[in-house]
């Protein structure tokens, strides 16, 4: 089976390739000059105070955790319909991932449903904005107020999403952003932090490099030799100029590509409006959608095929597929690991088995979109009880 039309492809362009080759020729290839800037660019374009430019986004979801002074086993609620690394990062600072089940159409972590998890030990919650919709933060918030939690949002997905407007990145405590081979714009591997915290954003800087006060390039800088210090235990997460390089211009170009992605989901949307076999997701009022994946939930019980015999069939056509996701507490470390079980949140388990995502990226053409529409369309056919 060969795949012609892959799953995603980044959209790299002159601007991209000279300011790699211009960083290899500076011969100063970590964090430097060019990550200050992609942070400078990237602050501007969320509109925020601060922003820690990270190997990924998950190093944003660890250090954030790692610098609230919670205690072992404290718990954060979260979503299990999302990437291992939001679990995971709750996990790894030896506190106790929640989950809360998603709300239907959005898949979401459904707000009505947090209560009834908070604890005397819960401190934070991690909302995910699922495929780029925005979760419903005014509910969220106020839980938060109410029971004293920190919030700090999984972005991985959501870089263009705003929420009543606002743009994400400046609703919750802490906002983390990907920028993996496959998001909405690129470096490589990569990630942010941003913040409108003085505070955290000071303390993120030290911990991303060893827990060392200035980071090398200022240590080497033209002001002459200054003596760095360690003030406190720190991991190795900073993002390096090379992986930079690539960011400050795809930031540049992220409204003209939201543009294409836009139209592709309208083209999508519009030839599955009618298909009763297949649910696509819905948009809220409050939602500005960040487009991140486009997920389709087939409706089983209408078709001759499960979820994973329809996408053998897309990829035999040569099209490449997604599934966001079968959710966390269905994973054997979870499961293995927290005893969880699949009636324990019956609308992730439900979409766990139902969901797929087509390919969704700037550099795809009309004609592959239609492509995939007619694929999806006569399978439909083909399977339709
Ligand atoms: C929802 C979500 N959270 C976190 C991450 C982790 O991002 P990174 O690979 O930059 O650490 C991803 C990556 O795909 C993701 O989809």
């Amino acid at each position: 089976m060969s795949i012609d039309l892959p799953f995603h492809k980044a959209w790299l362009e002159k601007e991209e390739h000279q300011e790699v080759e211009d960083t290899l020729n500076s011969g100063w290839l970590t964090t430097g000059p060019k990550t200050l800037k992609f942070e400078e660019s990237f602050k501007d374009y969320i509109g925020c105070k601060h922003a820690v430019a990270l190997n990924s986004c998950t190093a944003g979801l660890n250090l954030t955790l790692a610098l609230q002074n919670f205690s072992e086993g404290d718990e954060v609620i979260t979503t299990p319909m999302t990437f291992p690394a939001t679990a995971n990062a709750i996990h790894l600072q030896r506190l106790k991932p929640v989950f809360v089940d998603v709300e239907p159409g959005t898949l979401n972590i459904d707000p009505q449903k947090i209560e009834a998890k908070i604890t005397a030990r819960t401190r934070a919650i991690i909302p995910v904005h699922f495929a780029g919709h925005p979760c419903d933060m005014n509910a969220i918030q106020d839980l938060a107020d109410q029971h004293k939690l920190v919030i700090i949002e999984d972005a991985a997905h959501a870089l263009e999403s705003r929420y009543k407007g606002k743009k994400i990145g400046n609703l919750g405590n802490a906002t983390a952003f990907s920028f993996y081979a496959n998001k909405n714009i690129t470096t490589g591997e990569g990630g942010m932090l941003v913040t409108n915290d003085d505070e955290l954003a000071e303390n993120l800087r030290v911990l991303r490099l060893q827990g060392i006060s200035r980071d090398a390039w200022k240590r080497y800088g033209k002001s002459g030799f200054s003596h760095w210090e360690q003030t406190r235990i720190g991991h190795k997460c900073n993002m390096a100029d090379l992986n930079a390089s690539i960011g400050m211009h795809q930031i540049k170009k992220v409204e003209r590509f939201l543009t294409l992605r836009k139209k592709y989901v309208s083209m999508y949307d519009a030839a599955f409006a009618d298909m009763a076999e297949l649910e696509t997701l819905d948009t809220r009022d409050y939602a500005t959608h960040g487009h991140h994946i486009y997920v389709i939930a087939l409706h089983l019980e209408q078709l001759n095929v499960d979820r994973d015999g329809f996408l053998d069939a897309i990829q035999a056509a040569g099209i490449g597929v997604g599934v966001h996701y079968i959710a966390l507490h269905l994973q054997p470390y979870y499961v293995k690991t927290f005893n969880t079980k699949p009636q324990d949140f019956p609308v992730a388990s439900n979409y766990s088995e139902r969901v797929l995502s087509l390919p969704l990226y700037p550099k795809m053409a009309v004609e592959d979109v239609e492509r995939v529409i007619g694929t999806v369309q006569d399978l439909i056919k083909k399977f339709r009880r």
